[in-house]
C-alpha cells in the first residue's frame, strides 16, 4: 500500500527515537511491498526558534494531508520559563485539538524479561496487561485560562458529547478485551466528573450491558494500580487524570521508555508518540529508549493502515530484541552492560528482516 506519514521529530530525545523509529518503519515497507512516504517538518521548540511558533501553518498542514503522524517527544528548559508565552505545549495541544484526536490509547504490559527494571515486586506486576483510553482534547487542559498578579485559574468543561464519544472508544476495547471497564473519576468532588459518572453509567447500561464497569475515585485508583494492578482491563479517565495516571502505570512496565500511545479520532488518521516527554537530561547522548517510539510506529501500522500483519512483526521484533537483552540503561539489568538508542533499534530491524 502506499501512505504518507507526517514524522515530527520534536526536541530533545525526540530526534533520536524517532529515527529509530523510521528506520524500523522503512524496514518493514522493504520487507511487505509498501511505499511509504515519511516527511518531516519542524515542530515544539525547535519550531519556535525558527518561527516563534510551535505548530506552524506549514506543519500542520502536513499532519492534515498524511494518512498518520509519527512524534517523538517536545519540550525542554530552553522553551519552559514560566514567563515564556509561546510554548512548545501549546502546539500539542493544538495540533491534538485540529487532528481531532479525541482517544489517546496507551497500552501497559509487563515484559517477563524486564520483571527487574520495575521498582515494583514481581509478584505484584506480573501479567499486567492493561489499557489506558484518556480523554486527550477536553478538560482542564484547553478550558479558558486566566491569570492576575494575586490569583491564576483554568477551567474544566466537559459536555455529554464528548464524554459518550470517549466511553464509546474505551467500551468498544474492553468488549474485545476481557470484558472489563473500569471508569475514573473525581466524581465526590468535581460536577465535571458527576456528569462523567452519570453518562458513563447510562451509556454502558444502554449500549454495552455485556461489559462490566466499575467506577472509581482517581485516588483509589492511584493506589490500587500499584496494590493489584492486574485486575485492570480497560481504563477511561478524563485528560488531567490520564495523563498522571499513565506516568505512574509505566512504573509496572519498568520504563516510561518503553510505552507507546495512540491518539485517535472519528476517522483513521492517528497521532502516535511515545508516551514520554523530551527528557533534556539525556538528550544526545545516544541512550534514550527507542522501543516506545518503535512500539508507537507499530500502532500507527495497525491503526491507522491497517496493516495488522506488519505491526505484529514489529511488536515481536521488540519483545525479541528485549528478551535477547538488548537493553538501554533505563532497563539493562544491574552488572549488565547496556546499550545506545542505535544498537536497541537496529536490533529490531534485525529481527523484523
Ligand atoms: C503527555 C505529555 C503532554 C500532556 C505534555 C507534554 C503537554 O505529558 O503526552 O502525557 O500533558 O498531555
Ligand atoms: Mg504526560
Amino acid at each position: 500500500m502506499r501512505a504518507s506519514i507526517a514524522v515530527l521529530a520534536g526536541d530533545g530525545i525526540g530526534p533520536e527515537v524517532t529515527a529509530e523509529a523510521v528506520g524500523v518503519l522503512k524496514i518493514v515497507a522493504a520487507r511487505f511491498g509498501h511505499e511509504f512516504s515519511l516527511q518531516g517538518a519542524p515542530f515544539g521548540g525547535i519550531a519556535i526558534d525558527e518561527s516563534n511558533d510551535p505548530l506552524p501553518p506549514r506543519t500542520l498542514e502536513l499532519c492534515l494531508g498524511a494518512d498518520a503522524v509519527l512524534l517523538g517527544a517536545i519540550g525542554g528548559p530552553k522553551w519552559s520559563s514560566p514567563h515564556s508565552t509561546v510554548r512548545p505545549e501549546q502546539g500539542l495541544l493544538r495540533l491534538r485539538k485540529e487532528l481531532g484526536v479525541y482517544a489517546n490509547l496507551r497500552p501497559i504490559t509487563v515484559h517477563p524479561a524486564l520483571r527487574h527494571a520495575s521498582t515494583l515486586k514481581s509478584e505484584v506486576i506480573e501479567g499486567v496487561d492493561l489499557l489506558f483510553v484518556r480523554e486527550l482534547t477536553g478538560g482542564i487542559y484547553f478550558g479558558t485560562k486566566t491569570r492576575t498578579a494575586e490569583a491564576a485559574s483554568d477551567l474544566c468543561v466537559y459536555s455529554v458529547a464528548e464524554i459518550e464519544r470517549i466511553m464509546r472508544v474505551a467500551a468498544r476495547l474492553a468488549r474485545e478485551r476481557r470484558g472489563k471497564l473500569v471508569s475514573i473519576d473525581k466524581a465526590n468532588v468535581l460536577e465535571t466528573s458527576r456528569l462523567w459518572r452519570e453518562v458513563c453509567a447510562r451509556l454502558m447500561r444502554t449500549e454495552f450491558p455485556e461489559v462490566q464497569l466499575e467506577h472509581m475515585l482517581v485516588d483509589a485508583a492511584a493506589m490500587h494500580l500499584l496494590r493489584r494492578p492486574r485486575d485492570f482491563d480497560v481504563a477511561v479517565t478524563e485528560n488531567m487524570f490520564g495523563d498522571i495516571l499513565t506516568d505512574e502505570a509505566s512504573m509496572l512496565a519498568g520504563s516510561l521508555g518503553l510505552l507507546p500511545s495512540a491518539s485517535l479520532g472519528e476517522g483513521r488518521r492517528g497521532l502516535y508518540e511515545p508516551i514520554h516527554g523530551s527528557a533534556p537530561d539525556i538528550a544526545g547522548q545516544g541512550i534514550a529508549n527507542p522501543y516506545g517510539a518503535i512500539l508507537s510506529a507499530a500502532l500507527l501500522l495497525r491503526l491507522s493502515l491497517g496493516l495488522s500483519a506488519e505491526a505484529a512483526a514489529v511488536e515481536t521484533a521488540v519483545s525479541a530484541a528485549i528478551m535477547a537483552g538488548v537493553h538501554t540503561p533505563d532497563i539493562a539489568a544491574p552488572g549488565k552492560p547496556p546499550v545506545t538508542t542505535q544498537a536497541a533499534g537496529a536490533a529490531v530491524g534485525a529481527a523484523l528482516r
